[in-house]
């Protein structure tokens, strides 16, 4: 049995998405920015395509902008609200994803804007005093903070940081690649300013997500060429993956409740077995916590042990894909610099399950059974 865990590194395309993208790898190949048939049939899907997904977000399509992933939409969004407006102060937190944290760091060093890290309370959640206290000293400042933590799951409360932000006239960004397509998110209601998706988080393609900028917050562009999207990010778009992305998000939409209903049952499933498994188990930050993390997220805390080290490896033998925190970091010899920030003189294991719709709950069974096999075993040695 080889069972995937690691959903919240990436996850595996639905085929229904990929039905959707064919004829634009096929037959509907034009480059969207010609002026002939070929070029207007391809442009009129991609706006389409914008137009849609503006609507599940509730915003309008001139606020929507499609780019590589994440990644490059955090770096625009952050670099380019620093130099369109010249703000002079950054307040983020230390567990942001790097795609936020080297980028603010970068304009740090730079000396273009000075860094504020906003305390976390015990369980990694912002703290919201030091967050006011922080907006009241440095007012106008860019504000970067995830809607949920990729590795620990925490969720962030967008509304009450969002007002918060409108209230100091901050540029509110918020990393959302890992809560767009799992929850819902209304662009009127929220004082959000920039947020960003990747596809490849909710079962679409990888490399193509979206911006979101809201239109009295509009930045200059970081990609300059040709006059696509809006004038906003040079560069022939990704076709298949803008459409791709589209249905990979209306599917997010429409099963969301009962998607939402069944991963809650696999997570909550996996909790109870794990604590009935392995005496001394924990959860890292509020991972355990239903109404504060991400229902796709669950971070496990094991006893200290020398072994901690090869857990992540021999589980991978054992037929079982998951995290040892961020994947995007899975391979390189730093640790989390999540469970690092939080728990600095930890030395128990820590491992990230995330889960999708396509997880059974044979596989979760599967899964603890292994690793209280392996945990087990190295305490009785
Ligand atoms: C919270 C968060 N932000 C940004 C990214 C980067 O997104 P992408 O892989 O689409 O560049 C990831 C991917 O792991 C993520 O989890």
């Amino acid at each position: 049995m080889r069972v995937y865990l690691d959903n919240a590194a990436t996850t595996p395309l639905d085929p229904e998405v990929f039905e959707a993208m064919k004829p634009f790898l096929l037959e509907d190949f034009g480059n969207p920015s010609s002026t002939h048939a070929h070029g207007r049939k391809v442009r009129a899907a991609i706006e389409s395509s914008r137009k849609k997904v503006a609507e599940l977000i509730n915003c309008t399509p001139g606020e929507v902008i499609f780019t590589s992933g994440g990644t490059e939409a955090d770096n625009t969004l952050i670099s380019s609200s620093v130099s369109t407006y010249g703000l002079k102060h950054i307040i983020s937190s230390p567990i942001e994803h790097h795609a936020v944290i080297h980028t603010i760091e970068t304009l740090d060093k730079s000396g273009l804007a000075t860094l504020h890290m906003v305390k976390l309370d015990e369980n990694g959640h912002i703290d919201m005093t030091h967050l006011e206290e922080l907006l009241e000293a440095y007012p106008d400042a860019l504000v970067s903070l995830m809607h949920a933590n990729n590795e620990l799951g925490n969720l962030l409360d967008l509304g009450q940081v969002g007002d918060l932000c409108k209230k100091y006239n901050a540029f509110f960004h918020s990393d959302t690649v890992q809560t767009i397509g799992h929850y819902k998110h209304d662009m009127k209601q929220l004082h959000v300013c920039g947020m960003t998706a990747g596809a490849h988080k909710f079962h679409g393609p990888k490399g193509v997500g979206f911006m979101y900028i809201r239109k009295d917050r509009k930045i200059h562009p970081i990609l300059h060429g040709g006059a696509q999207e809006r004038n906003m990010r040079g560069g022939t778009e990704n076709v298949y993956g803008i459409i791709g992305l589209t249905k990979a998000l209306e599917i997010a939409y429409r099963d969301m409740a009962e998607h939402e209903k069944y991963v809650r049952e696999l997570k909550s499933r996996m909790i109870g077995k794990l604590q009935t498994a392995i005496p001394g188990i924990k959860f890292n930050g509020d991972s355990a916590n239903p109404e504060r993390s991400l229902y796709t997220v669950l971070n496990v805390s094991l006893p200290e042990s020398d072994e901690n080290e090869m857990l992540l490896f021999n589980l991978d033998m054992q037929g079982i894909s998951a995290s040892g925190g961020s994947a995007c970091s899975s391979g390189a010899s730093k640790g989390s610099h999540v469970l690092g920030a939080l728990y600095p003189e930890s030395r128990r294991g820590a491992i990230r399950f995330s889960f999708s719709k396509y997880n059974t709950t044979s596989e979760i069974d599967f899964a603890v059974e292994k690793l209280a096999s392996l945990v087990n075993v190295k305490e009785s040695v």
